[in-house]
Protein backbone atom coordinates (compact mmCIF):
# COMPACT_ATOMS: atom_id res chain seq x y z
CA UNK A 1 0.00 0.00 0.00
CA UNK A 2 1.64 3.07 -0.73
CA UNK A 3 0.25 5.30 1.44
CA UNK A 4 1.65 2.80 4.57
CA UNK A 5 5.14 3.08 2.64
CA UNK A 6 4.92 6.47 2.50
CA UNK A 7 4.50 6.90 6.27
CA UNK A 8 7.15 4.37 6.79
CA UNK A 9 9.41 6.89 4.91
CA UNK A 10 8.63 9.53 6.98
CA UNK A 11 8.93 8.18 10.34
CA UNK A 12 11.87 6.31 9.52
CA UNK A 13 13.75 10.00 8.44
CA UNK A 14 12.33 11.48 11.53
CA UNK A 15 14.35 9.05 13.53
CA UNK A 16 16.95 9.19 11.95
CA UNK A 17 17.28 13.20 12.53
CA UNK A 18 16.33 12.17 15.63
CA UNK A 19 19.43 10.02 16.56
CA UNK A 20 21.76 12.22 14.81
CA UNK A 21 20.71 15.28 16.46
CA UNK A 22 20.89 13.12 20.17
CA UNK A 23 24.81 12.05 19.20
CA UNK A 24 25.71 15.76 17.98
CA UNK A 25 23.71 18.08 20.48
CA UNK A 26 22.36 15.78 23.50
CA UNK A 27 24.84 15.38 26.73
CA UNK A 28 24.58 11.80 26.19
CA UNK A 29 24.71 11.82 23.00
CA UNK A 30 28.17 13.63 22.93
CA UNK A 31 29.95 12.33 25.86
CA UNK A 32 29.03 8.77 24.94
CA UNK A 33 27.97 8.32 21.67
CA UNK A 34 30.02 10.56 19.36
CA UNK A 35 33.06 10.11 21.63
CA UNK A 36 32.85 6.41 20.75
CA UNK A 37 32.36 6.82 16.82
CA UNK A 38 35.89 9.44 17.70
CA UNK A 39 37.70 6.48 19.01
CA UNK A 40 36.89 4.49 16.39
CA UNK A 41 38.75 7.13 14.65
CA UNK A 42 35.27 8.57 12.37
CA UNK A 43 35.78 12.13 11.42
CA UNK A 44 32.82 14.61 11.60
CA UNK A 45 32.59 13.86 7.67
CA UNK A 46 32.29 10.60 7.64
CA UNK A 47 29.53 10.95 10.25
CA UNK A 48 27.67 13.03 8.84
CA UNK A 49 27.82 11.03 5.21
CA UNK A 50 26.60 8.10 7.02
CA UNK A 51 24.19 10.23 9.10
CA UNK A 52 25.11 8.46 12.11
CA UNK A 53 23.26 8.80 15.54
CA UNK A 54 22.61 7.97 18.92
CA UNK A 55 20.00 6.29 20.92
CA UNK A 56 19.96 7.37 24.63
CA UNK A 57 19.35 4.73 26.90
CA UNK A 58 16.46 5.55 28.47
CA UNK A 59 13.15 3.02 27.75
CA UNK A 60 10.91 5.77 25.60
CA UNK A 61 13.08 8.91 24.78
CA UNK A 62 12.49 8.69 21.60
CA UNK A 63 8.85 6.91 21.51
CA UNK A 64 7.75 9.72 23.81
CA UNK A 65 8.94 12.71 21.54
CA UNK A 66 7.49 10.89 18.44
CA UNK A 67 3.94 10.29 20.22
CA UNK A 68 4.18 14.42 21.02
CA UNK A 69 4.87 15.32 16.89
CA UNK A 70 1.72 13.26 16.50
CA UNK A 71 2.89 10.12 15.15
CA UNK A 72 1.01 6.89 16.19
CA UNK A 73 1.96 3.68 18.06
CA UNK A 74 0.64 1.80 15.42
CA UNK A 75 2.78 3.64 12.78
CA UNK A 76 6.07 3.37 15.05
CA UNK A 77 5.65 -0.20 15.95
CA UNK A 78 5.09 -1.16 11.64
CA UNK A 79 8.18 1.05 11.21
CA UNK A 80 10.36 -1.59 13.77
CA UNK A 81 11.14 1.86 16.00
CA UNK A 82 8.68 0.84 19.06
CA UNK A 83 8.28 -2.40 20.98
CA UNK A 84 4.44 -3.54 22.02
CA UNK A 85 4.84 -6.47 24.65
CA UNK A 86 1.77 -6.88 27.06
CA UNK A 87 0.77 -3.96 28.26
CA UNK A 88 4.25 -2.45 27.88
CA UNK A 89 5.88 -0.25 25.11
CA UNK A 90 9.75 0.62 25.08
CA UNK A 91 12.43 2.10 22.19
CA UNK A 92 13.66 -1.13 20.18
CA UNK A 93 17.18 1.27 19.82
CA UNK A 94 18.13 2.36 23.30
CA UNK A 95 21.68 3.06 24.42
CA UNK A 96 23.04 2.07 21.29
CA UNK A 97 25.15 4.05 18.41
CA UNK A 98 22.86 4.20 15.13
CA UNK A 99 24.17 2.96 11.37
CA UNK A 100 20.74 4.12 9.56
CA UNK A 101 20.21 1.91 6.39
CA UNK A 102 19.03 3.44 3.03
CA UNK A 103 17.89 2.38 0.18
CA UNK A 104 19.60 2.87 -3.40
CA UNK A 105 17.77 6.21 -3.61
CA UNK A 106 19.11 7.28 -0.27
CA UNK A 107 15.91 6.88 2.22
CA UNK A 108 16.23 5.80 5.34
CA UNK A 109 14.18 2.17 5.39
CA UNK A 110 15.67 0.37 8.67
CA UNK A 111 18.96 0.89 11.55
CA UNK A 112 21.93 -0.98 12.58
CA UNK A 113 22.52 -0.02 16.06
CA UNK A 114 25.64 -1.40 17.98
CA UNK A 115 25.99 -1.78 21.61
CA UNK A 116 28.66 -0.02 23.44
CA UNK A 117 28.77 -2.44 26.51
CA UNK A 118 31.83 -4.81 26.12
CA UNK A 119 30.26 -8.52 25.03
CA UNK A 120 26.86 -6.66 25.19
CA UNK A 121 24.64 -8.98 23.34
CA UNK A 122 23.56 -8.72 20.40
CA UNK A 123 26.46 -6.69 19.53
CA UNK A 124 24.29 -5.49 16.51
CA UNK A 125 20.45 -4.85 16.68
CA UNK A 126 18.58 -4.38 13.61
CA UNK A 127 15.34 -3.39 12.24
CA UNK A 128 13.01 -6.17 11.93
CA UNK A 129 11.57 -7.02 8.17
CA UNK A 130 8.82 -4.40 7.79
CA UNK A 131 6.80 -3.05 4.94
CA UNK A 132 9.94 -0.68 3.12
CA UNK A 133 12.99 -2.98 4.64
CA UNK A 134 13.46 -6.65 3.25
CA UNK A 135 16.92 -7.73 3.98
CA UNK A 136 17.89 -9.96 1.58
CA UNK A 137 17.49 -7.11 -1.02
CA UNK A 138 18.95 -4.51 0.34
CA UNK A 139 22.97 -3.88 0.80
CA UNK A 140 24.69 -1.43 3.31
CA UNK A 141 26.27 1.47 1.74
CA UNK A 142 25.32 1.13 -1.81
CA UNK A 143 23.57 4.65 -1.86
CA UNK A 144 26.82 5.59 -0.89
CA UNK A 145 28.64 3.62 -3.70
CA UNK A 146 26.76 3.39 -6.35
CA UNK A 147 28.69 5.61 -8.67
CA UNK A 148 32.20 5.20 -7.11
CA UNK A 149 31.36 1.19 -8.14
CA UNK A 150 30.49 2.67 -11.47
CA UNK A 151 33.36 4.51 -12.19
CA UNK A 152 35.99 2.18 -10.77
CA UNK A 153 33.76 -0.82 -12.39
CA UNK A 154 34.19 -2.79 -9.44
CA UNK A 155 32.43 -3.54 -5.90
CA UNK A 156 34.36 -4.41 -2.74
CA UNK A 157 31.73 -6.60 -0.71
CA UNK A 158 32.25 -6.55 3.40
CA UNK A 159 30.77 -7.55 5.94
CA UNK A 160 30.01 -4.94 8.38
CA UNK A 161 28.89 -1.29 8.65
CA UNK A 162 32.30 0.05 10.09
CA UNK A 163 34.29 -1.96 7.45
CA UNK A 164 32.05 0.03 4.84
CA UNK A 165 32.99 3.08 6.90
CA UNK A 166 36.35 3.06 7.39
CA UNK A 167 37.36 2.32 3.75
CA UNK A 168 34.98 5.25 2.54
CA UNK A 169 37.85 7.11 5.20
CA UNK A 170 40.77 4.97 3.44
CA UNK A 171 39.02 7.16 0.17
CA UNK A 172 37.41 3.59 -1.23
CA UNK A 173 34.39 4.57 -1.92
CA UNK A 174 33.14 1.38 -4.06
CA UNK A 175 32.16 -0.70 -1.11
CA UNK A 176 28.96 -2.35 0.26
CA UNK A 177 28.13 -4.65 3.49
CA UNK A 178 25.90 -8.24 3.48
CA UNK A 179 25.79 -7.30 7.09
CA UNK A 180 27.25 -10.40 8.02
CA UNK A 181 24.88 -13.06 6.60
CA UNK A 182 25.54 -14.70 2.97
CA UNK A 183 25.06 -13.05 -0.49
CA UNK A 184 21.46 -12.86 -1.93
CA UNK A 185 20.45 -13.63 -5.55
CA UNK A 186 18.89 -10.00 -5.23
CA UNK A 187 21.58 -8.93 -4.07
CA UNK A 188 23.94 -9.78 -6.75
CA UNK A 189 21.55 -8.42 -9.21
CA UNK A 190 21.60 -5.07 -7.74
CA UNK A 191 25.14 -4.89 -7.32
CA UNK A 192 25.25 -6.09 -11.03
CA UNK A 193 23.22 -2.70 -12.52
CA UNK A 194 26.77 -1.01 -11.62
CA UNK A 195 29.47 -3.68 -12.66
CA UNK A 196 30.49 -7.00 -13.67
CA UNK A 197 33.42 -7.07 -10.57
CA UNK A 198 32.94 -8.09 -6.75
CA UNK A 199 35.90 -8.23 -4.78
CA UNK A 200 35.11 -10.03 -1.69
CA UNK A 201 36.70 -8.93 1.54
CA UNK A 202 36.89 -11.59 3.74
CA UNK A 203 37.48 -10.94 7.81
CA UNK A 204 40.37 -12.62 8.80
CA UNK A 205 38.39 -14.44 11.62
CA UNK A 206 35.69 -15.57 8.91
CA UNK A 207 34.46 -19.24 10.03
CA UNK A 208 35.92 -21.71 7.86
CA UNK A 209 37.21 -19.86 5.13
CA UNK A 210 36.29 -22.85 2.63
CA UNK A 211 32.17 -22.66 3.50
CA UNK A 212 32.63 -18.90 2.81
CA UNK A 213 33.95 -19.59 -0.74
CA UNK A 214 31.67 -21.92 -2.04
CA UNK A 215 29.25 -19.50 -0.79
CA UNK A 216 30.79 -16.76 -3.08
CA UNK A 217 30.20 -19.39 -5.85
CA UNK A 218 26.61 -17.96 -6.20
CA UNK A 219 28.11 -14.59 -7.81
CA UNK A 220 30.04 -16.69 -10.59
CA UNK A 221 26.72 -19.03 -11.09
CA UNK A 222 24.87 -15.40 -11.70
CA UNK A 223 27.86 -14.50 -14.41
CA UNK A 224 30.02 -11.73 -12.38
CA UNK A 225 34.07 -11.84 -11.52
CA UNK A 226 34.82 -12.70 -8.43
CA UNK A 227 37.69 -11.60 -6.89
CA UNK A 228 38.93 -11.84 -3.37
CA UNK A 229 41.23 -10.79 -0.28
CA UNK A 230 42.12 -12.47 2.46
CA UNK A 231 42.66 -10.69 5.67
CA UNK A 232 45.30 -11.70 8.59
CA UNK A 233 43.58 -13.14 11.92
CA UNK A 234 41.95 -11.17 13.87
CA UNK A 235 41.74 -8.37 11.05
CA UNK A 236 38.87 -7.35 8.94
CA UNK A 237 38.99 -4.34 6.58
CA UNK A 238 38.01 -1.79 9.59
CA UNK A 239 40.95 -2.14 11.75
CA UNK A 240 43.34 -3.56 9.04
CA UNK A 241 42.97 -0.53 6.86
CA UNK A 242 43.59 1.76 10.18
CA UNK A 243 46.31 -0.69 11.25
CA UNK A 244 47.84 0.48 7.85
CA UNK A 245 46.64 3.76 6.91
CA UNK A 246 45.23 4.39 3.67
CA UNK A 247 48.31 4.31 1.10
CA UNK A 248 49.41 0.96 2.61
CA UNK A 249 45.98 -0.41 2.93
CA UNK A 250 45.11 0.10 -0.93
CA UNK A 251 48.93 -1.79 -1.57
CA UNK A 252 47.89 -4.38 0.45
CA UNK A 253 44.46 -4.68 -1.52
CA UNK A 254 46.60 -3.92 -4.95
CA UNK A 255 48.58 -6.84 -3.86
CA UNK A 256 46.69 -9.28 -2.34
CA UNK A 257 43.62 -9.65 -4.61
CA UNK A 258 43.15 -12.50 -6.20
CA UNK A 259 40.64 -14.19 -8.93
CA UNK A 260 38.58 -16.69 -7.03
CA UNK A 261 39.32 -19.82 -8.83
CA UNK A 262 42.80 -19.22 -8.86
CA UNK A 263 42.80 -18.44 -5.11
CA UNK A 264 40.64 -21.62 -4.36
CA UNK A 265 43.24 -23.56 -7.17
CA UNK A 266 46.26 -22.66 -4.61
CA UNK A 267 44.40 -23.44 -1.41
CA UNK A 268 43.51 -26.83 -2.97
CA UNK A 269 46.60 -27.14 -4.38
CA UNK A 270 48.74 -26.85 -0.93
CA UNK A 271 46.31 -29.51 0.35
CA UNK A 272 47.18 -32.10 -2.43
CA UNK A 273 50.52 -31.56 -2.07
CA UNK A 274 49.99 -33.09 1.51
CA UNK A 275 47.74 -35.65 1.19
CA UNK A 276 47.89 -36.45 -2.42
CA UNK A 277 44.12 -38.43 -1.71
CA UNK A 278 42.76 -35.21 -1.27
CA UNK A 279 43.48 -33.91 -5.08
CA UNK A 280 40.39 -35.76 -7.00
CA UNK A 281 38.60 -33.92 -4.04
CA UNK A 282 40.22 -30.78 -4.74
CA UNK A 283 39.69 -31.07 -8.46
CA UNK A 284 35.62 -31.91 -8.20
CA UNK A 285 35.61 -28.42 -5.91
CA UNK A 286 37.24 -26.56 -8.21
CA UNK A 287 36.09 -27.75 -11.48
CA UNK A 288 32.25 -27.61 -9.65
CA UNK A 289 32.97 -23.90 -9.21
CA UNK A 290 33.50 -23.68 -12.93
CA UNK A 291 31.17 -25.48 -13.84
CA UNK A 292 28.88 -22.67 -12.53
CA UNK A 293 30.49 -19.94 -15.12
CA UNK A 294 27.76 -19.12 -17.59
CA UNK A 295 30.39 -18.02 -20.58
CA UNK A 296 31.88 -20.70 -22.05
CA UNK A 297 35.39 -18.84 -22.87
CA UNK A 298 35.62 -18.05 -18.83
CA UNK A 299 35.25 -21.73 -18.17
CA UNK A 300 37.93 -22.73 -21.21
CA UNK A 301 40.22 -19.87 -19.55
CA UNK A 302 39.98 -21.06 -16.24
CA UNK A 303 40.49 -24.77 -16.81
CA UNK A 304 43.70 -24.29 -18.87
CA UNK A 305 44.78 -22.27 -15.74
CA UNK A 306 43.69 -24.95 -12.69
CA UNK A 307 45.51 -27.20 -14.78
CA UNK A 308 48.58 -25.64 -14.75
CA UNK A 309 48.39 -24.94 -10.83
CA UNK A 310 47.19 -28.40 -10.27
CA UNK A 311 49.65 -29.83 -12.95
CA UNK A 312 46.76 -31.79 -13.97
CA UNK A 313 46.11 -32.95 -17.69
CA UNK A 314 43.41 -30.09 -19.54
CA UNK A 315 41.68 -33.15 -20.78
CA UNK A 316 41.02 -34.70 -17.62
CA UNK A 317 39.37 -31.52 -16.16
CA UNK A 318 37.28 -31.26 -19.00
CA UNK A 319 36.20 -34.30 -18.97
CA UNK A 320 34.78 -33.67 -15.34
CA UNK A 321 33.20 -30.18 -16.37
CA UNK A 322 31.46 -31.70 -19.07
CA UNK A 323 29.65 -34.69 -16.96
CA UNK A 324 28.94 -31.56 -14.79
CA UNK A 325 27.54 -29.95 -17.16
CA UNK A 326 25.57 -32.40 -18.65
CA UNK A 327 24.13 -33.29 -15.75
CA UNK A 328 23.42 -29.94 -15.29
CA UNK A 329 25.88 -29.00 -12.06
P1 LIG B 1 32.65 -4.05 15.10
O1 LIG B 1 32.85 -5.04 16.18
O2 LIG B 1 31.84 -2.90 15.55
O3 LIG B 1 33.91 -3.66 14.40
O4 LIG B 1 31.67 -4.71 14.02
P2 LIG B 1 31.98 -5.70 12.81
O5 LIG B 1 31.21 -5.17 11.66
O6 LIG B 1 33.42 -5.95 12.63
O7 LIG B 1 31.25 -7.00 13.37
P3 LIG B 1 31.40 -8.52 12.93
O8 LIG B 1 32.58 -8.76 12.06
O9 LIG B 1 31.26 -9.28 14.18
O10 LIG B 1 30.06 -8.75 12.11
C1 LIG B 1 29.91 -8.28 10.78
C2 LIG B 1 28.51 -7.78 10.58
O11 LIG B 1 27.57 -8.78 10.94
C3 LIG B 1 28.13 -6.58 11.43
O12 LIG B 1 28.53 -5.35 10.88
C4 LIG B 1 26.63 -6.71 11.48
O13 LIG B 1 26.02 -6.21 10.30
C5 LIG B 1 26.43 -8.21 11.56
N1 LIG B 1 26.33 -8.63 12.96
C6 LIG B 1 27.33 -8.84 13.85
N2 LIG B 1 26.86 -9.18 15.04
C7 LIG B 1 25.51 -9.20 14.93
C8 LIG B 1 24.45 -9.49 15.85
O14 LIG B 1 24.66 -9.76 17.02
N3 LIG B 1 23.19 -9.44 15.34
C9 LIG B 1 22.92 -9.12 14.04
N4 LIG B 1 21.65 -9.09 13.62
N5 LIG B 1 23.90 -8.83 13.16
C10 LIG B 1 25.18 -8.87 13.60
MN1 LIG C 1 7.07 -5.36 0.52
MN1 LIG D 1 33.62 -11.10 11.79
MN1 LIG E 1 34.26 -7.58 11.41
MN1 LIG F 1 35.14 -4.79 13.06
Amino acid sequence: QQNERDSLFIVLNYAKDYYKEILKNHDDGRSIGLSYFKERGFTDKTIDKFELGYSLDEWNAFSEIALKNAYSEDLLEKAGLLIKKDDKKYDRFRGRVIFPIHNVTGKVIAFGARTLKKDGKPKYLNSPETEVYHKSKILYGLFQAKQAIRQMDNCYLVEGYTDVISLHQSDIENVVASSGTSLTDDQIRLINRWTENITVLFDGDTAGLKAALRGVDMILEAGLNVRIVVFPAGEDPDSYSRKLGTSEFKKYLKENTRDLITFKAGLFAEEAVKDPLKKAESIKEIVGSIAKIPDPVKRAVYIKETSSLLGIDESVLLTELNKLLITGR
